[in-house]
């Protein structure tokens, strides 16, 4: 006779096991392996095959539906991350490290969404209500409206009190869970934070979020590997997902969206964390290069976009005669890949040898930046500190740099070079691959290849600072 087909899959990676361990093989969790019948043979039972489903309704695709509504913020730099402000009805996962400031971006909105006349219900899993009004008067954020419409604050960890109490009431436009790994569903017997834990308690969030219509922004925190911790299937879950980072000894943080269903996912906030709180920055290319060493050998600014907002950035690189039989390559801020190919183009067409030189390169301020386009700038830093001479003072570059050494021009050159000149940098090198840009408000020096900007730098009549 055959046997029902048991298998066992393990909750957090879906793969199938014939056999029951303590760890799944795939993925490395612990304990995440459950029994379930495959749904096949005499294992799916009658019951399951004489289920009819019933007849759901079909809709055309270019049928017409309104825009999602937006409830903004007022916290702009966190509306531009949105695309727009909250979706009701939707899910937000904020990923971040411990500490970066998750809480405190959330309280602020939260506020500003009070005093607006938006409900909002803040659940803190991790802080008493008296450390969070502490915190609250501490970031001096009045945050009652004149009706009467505020925050309401819930120290609780149990998703099932959550969502009754939720549901007791008027639904409110903003719901917070500070953090999704705190809570527990009476459901799942393992510990709270736990793979199965944190993917009911989301499942029972989301679910609250599209039968209300309120917006749940569910905070979480980030392993070490930059995950958001246990579960990546809350990912999935959710309809949004932004993450909030900052380099440690920095006080700024990038507000970054990684997966938004109702906007885009390439714009950034800019915020700076003080004694108040957090304070949006505008424009953050005046605080990449605050402290920018003008005339420093070595320093390159390089005129990047995020999304559609230009940023400048200084790019500093030291290279230095190396003891060690492999050179040493640093790079923060940057990829080291990247760093390799750069290297490996400047020696092959260029005829700069730097293997014998250990390469240190920083992106200043902390910034990352993951844009090929900066590959330029990097190599006019490299060749700088290379040859202990500064590059042309005020100017700014860009361009992709392709394996034969050529330079590829790059997308949004004009907005690129108009965020150049309004910070009164006066000359750029870029490829403009052949096409001419109307007005670019600065001296457009465009070259070909990277060869042509070392011969620029390098050559005693035509380099430096003339
Ligand atoms: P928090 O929002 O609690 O971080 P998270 O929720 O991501 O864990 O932020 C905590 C840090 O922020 C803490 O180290 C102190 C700092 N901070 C300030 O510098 N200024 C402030 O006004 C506040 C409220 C926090
Ligand atoms: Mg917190």
């Amino acid at each position: 006779m055959a046997r029902a087909k048991v298998q066992y899959i393990c909750q957090n990676c879906g793969a199938a096991h014939t056999r029951w361990s303590g760890r799944c093989d795939a993925c490395g969790e612990w304990n995440t392996l459950v029994e379930e019948s495959d749904g096949t043979g005499i294992a799916a039972g009658p019951a399951a095959r004489s289920r009819k489903g019933r007849i759901v309704e079909m809709q055309p695709l270019d049928g017409e539906s309104e825009d999602a509504p937006r409830i903004k913020a007022d916290v702009s730099e966190l509306d531009r991350v949105t695309g727009g402000g909250f979706v009701p009805g939707s899910a937000l996962l904020l990923g971040g490290d411990p500490g970066i400031g998750k809480s405190t971006l959330l309280m602020q909105a939260s506020a500003a969404l009070a005093r607006n006349g938006n409900p909002v219900v803040y659940v803190s899993g991790e802080e008493a209500v008296a450390q969070v009004r502490l915190r609250a008067k501490r970031l001096g954020i009045g945050t009652s409206a004149a009706d009467g419409t505020t925050v309401q604050l819930v120290a609780e960890t149990n998703v099932e009190n959550i969502v009754t109490t939720l549901e007791a009431g008027k639904a409110p436009a903003l719901v917070v869970i500070d953090s999704i790994q705190t809570l527990w569903s009476e459901t799942v017997e393992s510990a709270p934070g736990t793979v199965s834990q944190v993917r009911t308690s989301a499942q029972a969030m989301i679910r609250y979020a599209k039968a209300s219509g309120a917006a749940v922004v569910l905070v979480g925190h980030v392993t070490k590997e930059g995950q958001i911790a246990g579960p990546r299937v809350v990912e999935h879950m959710v309809d949004g997902v932004l993450y909030f980072e900052g380099e440690g000894g920095h006080h700024f943080r990038i507000l970054r969206a990684v997966k938004n269903r109702f906007g885009p996912t390439d714009e950034i906030g800019v915020f700076e964390m003080g004694d108040r709180g957090l304070r949006e920055v505008a424009n953050p290319s005046e605080l990449f290069l605050g402290e920018r060493n003008r005339a420093a050998p070595g320093a390159a600014v390089f005129a990047g976009m995020e999304g559609r907002r230009p940023v400048l950035v200084e790019i500093q690189a030291l290279v230095a005669p190396s003891s060690l039989g492999t050179p040493r390559r640093a790079v923060v801020g940057w990829d080291s890949s990247r760093l390799a190919m750069i290297l490996a183009v400047l020696e092959a067409h260029c005829g700069v040898r730097l293997g014998g030189h250990d390469v240190y390169l920083n992106v200043a301020g902390g910034y990352r930046i993951s844009e090929p386009a900066a590959d330029l700038a990097v190599a006019a830093a490299l060749v700088s500190s290379l040859a202990n001479k500064p590059l042309r003072e005020n100017g700014v570059y860009f361009g992709e740099v392709s394996l034969s050494g050529h330079l590829r021009p790059v997308s949004q050159a004009a907005g690129r070079l108009k965020e150049a000149a309004k910070l009164g940098f006066d000359n750029a090198t870029f490829s403009s691959g052949g096409q001419k840009l109307s007005k670019p408000g600065l001296k457009a020096n465009t070259i070909e290849t990277l060869a042509d900007m070392v011969v620029e730098l390098v050559s005693p009549s035509d380099g430096g600072e003339s």
